[in-house]
């Protein structure tokens, strides 16, 4: 298998294609919902930015380049969590008319807290639904995705390669812009690249912005390394992140955004 295969497989994966944030700006959700969306997305994000110990274990198999690529990656991600946050707690502000529901964008811990609060109300109802973490069963299994991190068994080690591959490919390519077309582009909260809380995206976007720079490390560091003996657990790892991100987006569309739908056209 080549590289441009294994990208090519990532962008034939529905995750790739999801419409969930091209949902959110047609349906227009209520403040809950808006919140609930980003208790979901930041709790799955949070995962995503930790190497653990994967940039060790590829040093210990002799992959010290690849290390490299993959610590570039893990730096970059720091401080991402504050900023995720603001933008949040910005966009919550725009969707309800008059006082601002935060009054101070850079208080993470609150803004953060009054997410789960919207999921807890929203989908406390779910079977499995975890009270103290605000987490469904499909929220957490994307988050375990990358507890493989902290294996550095050889084989563990391709697997995350793998997934670390299909995640800046989804990052830069769904995640990111579809965050820009659900939250500047509908116009619905009326914000732009130009102000401060919205420094996320402008961080994460376009060809200047992280996604597209990690995307290149990930496509260096699995093409240098991607051979008969490692590509089954390469692709397993791209797989099962694709297959539990999808699951998760699934969910969230179904409960918080066509749910929201129903309920407008109702
Ligand atoms: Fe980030
Ligand atoms: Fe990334």
């Amino acid at each position: 298998m080549r590289i441009e295969n294994l990208v090519e497989r990532v962008k034939n994966h529905r995750c790739y294609s999801h419409p969930i944030f091209q949902n959110w700006a047609r349906v227009n959700p209520g403040t809950e919902a808006i919140g609930a969306l980003f208790h979901h997305i930041r709790s799955f994000c949070d995962a995503t930015r930790p190497g653990w110990n994967l940039p060790q274990g590829l040093k210990q198999i002799g992959l010290s380049t690849e290390s490299h690529l993959l610590q570039e990656i893990v730096d970059s991600e720091e401080n991402h969590g504050p900023e995720l946050a603001m933008m949040a707690g910005h966009i919550i502000n725009r969707s309800v008319p008059g006082k601002p529901v935060f009054d101070d964008l850079t208080d993470q811990i609150h803004i953060e807290s009054m997410l789960k609060s919207c999921s807890d109300e929203l989908l406390g109802q779910l079977p499995g639904y975890d009270f103290s973490t605000g987490l469904m069963p499909q929220t957490k299994k994307a988050i375990q995705t990358f507890d493989t991190r902290k294996s550095t068994a050889v084989q563990d080690v391709y697997k995350s390669l793998g997934t670390a591959l299909a995640l800046e490919i989804i990052s830069n390519r769904q995640l990111i812009p579809g965050e820009k077309a659900c939250l500047i582009d509908s116009g619905l909260y009326r914000t732009s690249f130009d102000e401060p809380a919205m420094h996320y995206l402008v961080e994460h976007y376009g060809e200047t912005g992280a996604e597209c720079q990690h995307e290149q490390n990930a496509i260096k560091a699995v093409g240098s390394v991607l051979n008969t003996d490692n590509s089954a657990a390469i692709v397993q790892g791209a797989d099962d992140f694709l297959n539990n991100l999808e699951a998760l987006w699934d969910l969230l569309d179904a409960t918080l955004l066509q749910a929201e739908g129903d309920r407008v056209a109702a």
